[in-house]
């Protein structure tokens, strides 16, 4: 018994823009995008949204449309929730799940967005899965709450929109793209055997990208004032000093794009992942070998290969897809795992780990059999 991945979807937007062409851009060559992080191309939205991109893989994932893995076609009264991952939504209201739903028709869905940053996915999928096995364990629709046996679970993301086009540090690692997944309670599959979900604070500011909603805001502590509707927001600059952004703010960098600490994240990832996967392995009392194949996060095939040596496993038991898209976040583990349903590489019963880590710091990892 348990909530079983039954369809997988990916979609990507139509622009390919290589190492190359960035260095029209920044000063950086292919030689060391390539050699650092193991990434040649991304896709970039340029008219596609976010939404537009989850509702291509929603529907490859919910068996309507051609190109994903499905065990069947699902009804669209069928899902009963819509949990979105995404750092990068195309509104703040609606939801990107609000209008998924009103898309695809899924009427009976109950909707929402929640954001983990890159471990956005995993995340999502903890709290389907968890409000499932609520639902199953309190007798569905008798226990005074909603009733939850097939969700769609999506990471969607348009990073390249909080890029900094001008800091060579990290406009060559993101990408655009959306993945999703139907998972569905089963009566007679186990599906997923552990989640582990862990959080660390990120003492060093590390991995920022502060927000800047504008609209004029006529007060000061007094009350009603319009002078205070052309002042700086008080707010804004005591979270620059939190997240020790007030300098670059200052210099006259955009406020609403990504900061990184390249160094930092890297070292955190590799213990992150590594921690994770042992801990989700030893809540469903398993051992690495017991299994099959791993889908990582993919920010840098360098963190990857670390990862891999510190399990002791060999590397064909990671789908690694970094090449032709970098980044993209949330997005990142959903779109690699339709990569290897697509190759063929998930065998019912094989026991799957999905590991990720993210700005938070968020980290965590999903064990499931297929
Ligand atoms: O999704 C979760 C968030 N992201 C991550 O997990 C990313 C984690 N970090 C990384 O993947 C790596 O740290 C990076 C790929 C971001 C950077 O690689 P690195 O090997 O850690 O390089 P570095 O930051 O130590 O920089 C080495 C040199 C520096 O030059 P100097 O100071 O040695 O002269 C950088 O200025 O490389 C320079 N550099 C570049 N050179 C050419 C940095 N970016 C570039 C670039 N092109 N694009």
């Amino acid at each position: 018994m348990g909530c079983t991945i039954i369809g997988c979807g990916k979609a990507l937007p139509a622009l390919e823009i290589a190492n190359d062409d960035l260095t029209a851009l920044v000063d950086t060559s292919d030689e060391w995008i390539t050699t650092r992080t193991g990434i040649k191309t991304r896709r970039i939205c340029v008219d596609e949204t976010n939404v537009d991109l989850a509702e291509r893989a929603a529907r490859a994932a919910l068996g309507w449309d051609e190109g994903g893995f499905n065990e069947r076609r699902i009804d669209p009264e069928e899902i009963d929730l819509i949990v979105y991952s995404t750092a990068t939504p195309d509104v703040m209201v609606p939801t990107c799940a609000a209008l998924l739903r009103r898309r695809l028709g899924l009427s009976n869905a109950v909707a929402f967005d929640m954001n983990a940053a890159c471990t956005g996915f995993i995340y999502g999928l903890g709290i389907a899965e968890s409000m499932m096995a609520a639902s199953a364990a309190g007798a569905a629709g008798a226990s005074g709450r909603n009733a939850f046996r097939r969700a769609l679970v999506v990471g969607g993301e348009r990073l390249t929109r909080i890029t900094n086009w001008e800091d060579r540090n990290t406009c060559v690692l993101f990408g655009d793209g959306a993945g999703a997944a139907v998972v569905e309670w089963s009566d007679e599959r186990a599906g997923i055997l552990a989640t582990y979900l862990r959080n660390d604070d990120d003492t060093d500011n590390a991995l920022t990208c502060p927000t800047a909603f504008d609209a004029p805001q006529p007060f000061d502590a007094q009350g009603v004032s319009l002078e205070a509707a052309q002042a700086a927001d008080p707010g804004l600059a005591r979270i620059d000093a939190e997240l020790g952004v007030t300098e670059a703010v200052e210099a006259g960098r955009p406020r609403q794009t990504l900061y990184m600490h390249g160094q930092k994240v890297f070292k955190f990832a590799v213990e992150a992942m590594g921690r994770a996967v042992d801990e989700v392995l030893e809540r469903a009392g398993l051992t690495i070998e017991d299994v099959s194949f791993i889908v990582p996060h993919q920010a840098n095939e360098r963190i990857i290969k670390y990862a891999a040596k510190r399990m002791k496993l060999p590397l064909d038991r990671f789908q690694i897809s970094i090449a032709h898209r970098g980044n993209s976040s949330s997005a990142c583990i959903p779109m690699t795992l339709s990569d290897a349903y697509d190759a063929g590489r998930i065998h019912p019963g094989d026991k799957v780990v999905l590991v990720g880590f993210g700005g938070g710091f968020t980290s965590g990892a999903v064990l499931y059999e297929a």
